[in-house]
């Protein structure tokens, strides 16, 4: 019996991997242009302004940054379309372990040459069975279902708690959440923007998050509302959504004593413990949130998507669905598929994890640049906040203008990040743990700090 099928011998050939090498080869010696160089060949700024301009028209909505991206990109930075080299601190709001990773980008290639485009639930690929395999071994969980959306996982992993806890349909979620936006999510994410016009889908009662600064009071605080909300509903709530670090919602960790007394109180009222990690996967110093909190027992129902390159939703056996409840036409594309089981073994053995592993020394080194800036600057800097590749601060006290004048002020100087929250707004940075080291960071700083003055000057705010 063969060990391997014709499309693995085609994978190995060594003609075909001498391809590849050739290819990756070629496309290094590009990429390498983007180092230290902040710009590159591009388009004229008159072309790439029409472009911007008919992308926004085209799209029904305007662009929140002027870019478009040429494709080329290597580690942290980015070609755009006009030549302009930007370092990609947001990564497409946490997608990216790393732009066009040589090992990624090999797999994706063969994948590209995979029989179909898109897989789906009907018809499966090899890589798409190991990848469901891996996502189960590593996260201990019984089964994942991939999907094509942060949202599409989240939505299956609200139906699987409904249909098991059926007939209660109310969601418990945490004020400030963000669970995605579709006509049901739309409901539990805690944004009133987010559901203007849309027809009342889920009821949802709201927990207050974790306050680090009151950890009792915050605990003692919270399991009081979600009783009250027991028992103004009794035996109607179906599932308790939680992110373990909110993303949206401010760059807030949460703390174990906290969730365990929350899913103590939950549990014995009949309910699911859904946690959301579709921007925390990968990003912690474990590379599931849920193992960072110690929280395996008592989880049943996990998402995840972004840096995971496809979405899925993991659950325990006792959450097994009847047939018909979820399926869509399409699981993820081939090269999707190929380039997250790459990602899981990069991040399996590239030594992310742990106390002294690549995430935390990056989040000490990142955290050690924003604190000397705050001693500087402490009016115009606060924080930093977050937790492993996920940091935000505060700047200029959290007036959301400001903020956001910084942000644009930043772009121009070649660094992108985004915002989070929304009283106070914040900075956020959503590092490409895969390319960047520790050492990129003092440019980094001195790039912020630059934009910190300009954009004060601008609008007349004090700096210290
Ligand atoms: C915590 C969280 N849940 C769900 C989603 C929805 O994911 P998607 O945008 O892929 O639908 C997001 C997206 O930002 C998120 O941050």
């Amino acid at each position: 019996m063969a060990q391997h099928d014709l499309f693995e011998l085609f994978c190995n050939d060594p003609k075909v991997q001498a391809s590849l090498s050739d290819l990756l080869g070629h496309l290094e010696r590009y990429q390498s242009q983007l180092v230290d160089s902040p710009s590159v060949p591009g388009i004229s700024e008159t072309q790439y302004k029409r472009e911007l301009t008919d992308l926004a028209e085209n799209r029904g909505g305007n662009l929140f940054f002027p870019y478009i991206s040429s494709g080329l990109g290597s580690g942290s930075k980015v070609a755009l379309r006009n030549g302009k080299v930007m370092t990609d601190l947001i990564g497409g709001i946490g997608v990216n372990f790393s732009h066009a990773h040589p090992e990624v980008v090999r797999d994706a290639l063969l994948a590209a040459m995979e029989d179909s485009v898109m897989q789906g639930n009907l018809q499966h690929n090899h890589k798409s069975a190991q990848l469901i395999q891996r996502l189960c071994e590593l996260s201990g969980l019984d089964h994942a279902f991939l999907s094509t959306s942060g949202a599409m996982a989240a939505e299956n992993g609200l139906k699987i708690a409904f249909q098991k806890h059926a007939p209660s349909t109310r969601v418990l979620a945490f004020s400030n959440c963000f669970m995605g936006r579709t006509l049901g999510l739309a409901q539990v994410t805690d944004k009133p923007l987010y559901r203007v016009g849309l027809p009342p889908t889920i009821s949802v009662d709201y927990i207050p998050f974790y306050d680090a600064s009151c950890h009792k009071e915050s605990i003692a605080r919270s399991v009081k509302a979600l009783r009250e909300h027991i028992s103004r509903f009794p035996g109607q709530h179906a599932v308790f959504c939680m992110e373990l670090v909110q993303g949206e919602g401010g760059f807030y960790p949460g703390h174990r004593d906290f969730f365990l007394a929350l899913i103590a109180e939950a549990k014995a009222a009949g309910m699911a413990i859904l946690v959301d990690e579709i921007q925390t996967f990968g990003r912690l110093t474990s590379m599931f949130a849920f193992h960072h909190f110690k929280l395996s027992d008592v989880v049943d129902i996990v998402t995840i998507g972004k840096m995971a390159h496809v979405c899925g939703t993991l659950f325990k056996a006792e959450y097994k669905p009847n047939p018909g409840l979820i399926s869509q036409t399409f699981t993820s594309s081939s090269v999707a598929i190929a380039s997250s089981l790459r990602l899981l073994a990069l991040l399996e053995t590239g030594g992310f994890y742990g106390t002294n592993g690549k995430i935390a020394k990056l989040h000490r080194a990142f955290k050690m640049g924003l604190e000397a800036l705050h001693k500087k600057y402490p009016k115009s800097i606060t924080g930093p906040f977050g937790i492993g590749s996920m940091i935000a601060v505060t700047v200029f006290e959290g007036n959301k203008d400001h903020s956001l004048a910084l942000l644009h002020t930043l772009f121009d100087k070649g660094i992108m990040a985004f915002l989070t929250g929304g009283s106070p707004t914040r900075l956020r940075f959503l590092l490409p743990i895969g390319g960047m080291t520790p050492s990129d960071i003092p440019d980094i700083m001195a790039i912020l700090e630059a934009a910190i003055i300009e954009t004060a000057a601008d609008k007349k705010v004090r700096l210290c």
